[in-house]
């Protein structure tokens, strides 16, 4: 949930200016910025510095990352002729430096390093609308104008983060997270045509490493049954489902990661400390619970809150 983030003075006095993608292709600076939150919060998982557009970024689409913007693309996915900017991802030639960061992290935690992918949807909507979209109007017509089209895109994008995540484990990752994150916006109705398939083959061929599958996307509450039926193990809920509520409809034998609101972190320490309880009694001593944030760690926060969170939820005994 992006915990190196921007709100870490640390982070910030090591990435300086220039791009994140940059500053990805160098592993020594990467496994360093995967360390810091670990160090600083005590965290019991790290997860992987980089960026859910390195894949697509790393075989040649044309993709940058824009601060304070996000992926943004100036030639936007519009016809078959673009899938040959989609070739797949030969990890060891297009991505070593991912790898290389695996190892050197793994090396020196003594805690589980979470390895990650973006969701063929997310990604598919950056390549589409050019850009954060608040509508994925654009991806939206193409599902429905060319669902062939659509199909390949998938298959394409389904192929290179299967082969990225499958890197990363090789590379020796404890778990993996596949950040579907912008899903939500689909009804369910779009996501069993137009992402269900490729999310399940993708966890059927990482499923087989053993490795276990986190999945998660914002604003998921009415998919989060389809979710979980997909192929994950744990399923990430952001702050809008009550935990308990999320437990019934992600059904039985599955673990779930969150859910506390990013936003709160700003507000006065009763209301975060209440928020964290809140969810912790909503948990009610289930062993599979994650406590996670919802969704990223804004860029504003201060870290010494995230520290409390922490502490609090290390100190919490069921029943309190
Ligand atoms: O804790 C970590 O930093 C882990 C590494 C990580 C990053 N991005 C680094 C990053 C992870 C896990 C991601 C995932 C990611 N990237 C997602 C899925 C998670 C989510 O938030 O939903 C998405 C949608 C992206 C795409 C992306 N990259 C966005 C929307 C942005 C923010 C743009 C901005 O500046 O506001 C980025 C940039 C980015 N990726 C930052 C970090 C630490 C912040 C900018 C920077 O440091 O340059």
């Amino acid at each position: 949930m992006r915990q190196a983030g921007r709100s870490l003075p640390e982070y910030r006095a090591l990435r300086k200016e220039g791009s994140i993608l940059d500053a990805i292709k160098d592993p020594a600076l990467s496994a360093e910025i995967t360390l810091q939150p670990v160090r600083r919060y005590g965290v019991d998982a790290a997860i992987l510095y980089s960026d859910i557009i390195v894949p697509v970024h790393a075989v040649g689409f044309g993709i940058d990352i824009k601060p304070g913007v996000g992926p943004v693309t100036e030639n936007p996915f519009r016809s078959t002729d673009d899938l040959k900017r989609l070739n797949d991802l030969n990890p060891s030639k297009d991505t070593p430096y991912v790898i290389e960061t695996v190892k050197l992290c793994v090396e020196q935690l003594d805690i589980p390093l979470i390895g990650f992918a973006g969701g063929p949807f997310t990604i598919a909507s950056y390549l589409i609308e050019g850009g954060p979209s608040r509508t994925y109007q654009e991806t939206k017509r193409l599902m429905f104008e060319n669902p062939e089209l659509w199909s390949q895109l998938m298959n394409r994008l389904t192929r290179i983060c299967t082969n990225s995540l499958l890197s990363q484990i090789e590379a020796g990752v404890s778990a993996v997270q596949l950040f579907d994150s912008w899903v939500g916006a689909l009804s369910p109705g779009q996501y069993v045509r137009f992402v269900f398939p490729w999310v399940q083959q993708m966890f059927e061929k990482v499923s087989k490493t053993g490795v276990p599958i986190i999945h998660f996307g914002v604003a998921t509450g009415e998919l989060l049954n389809l979710m979980s039926d997909v192929g994950a193990d744990v399923i990430g809920v952001d702050w809008r489902v009550p935990l308990d509520v999320a437990r019934t409809r992600v059904g039985e034998g599955k673990a779930l990661q969150g859910n506390l609101d990013p936003a709160i972190l700003a507000s006065p320490w009763s209301a975060v400390e209440e928020e964290v309880l809140t969810i912790l009694r909503l948990n009610d001593g289930h062993p599979g619970h994650i406590f996670n944030l919802g969704h990223g760690v804004t860029p504003n926060v201060n870290p010494e809150v995230l520290e409390r969170v922490v502490q609090l939820v290390h100190q919490y005994r069921v029943g309190q």
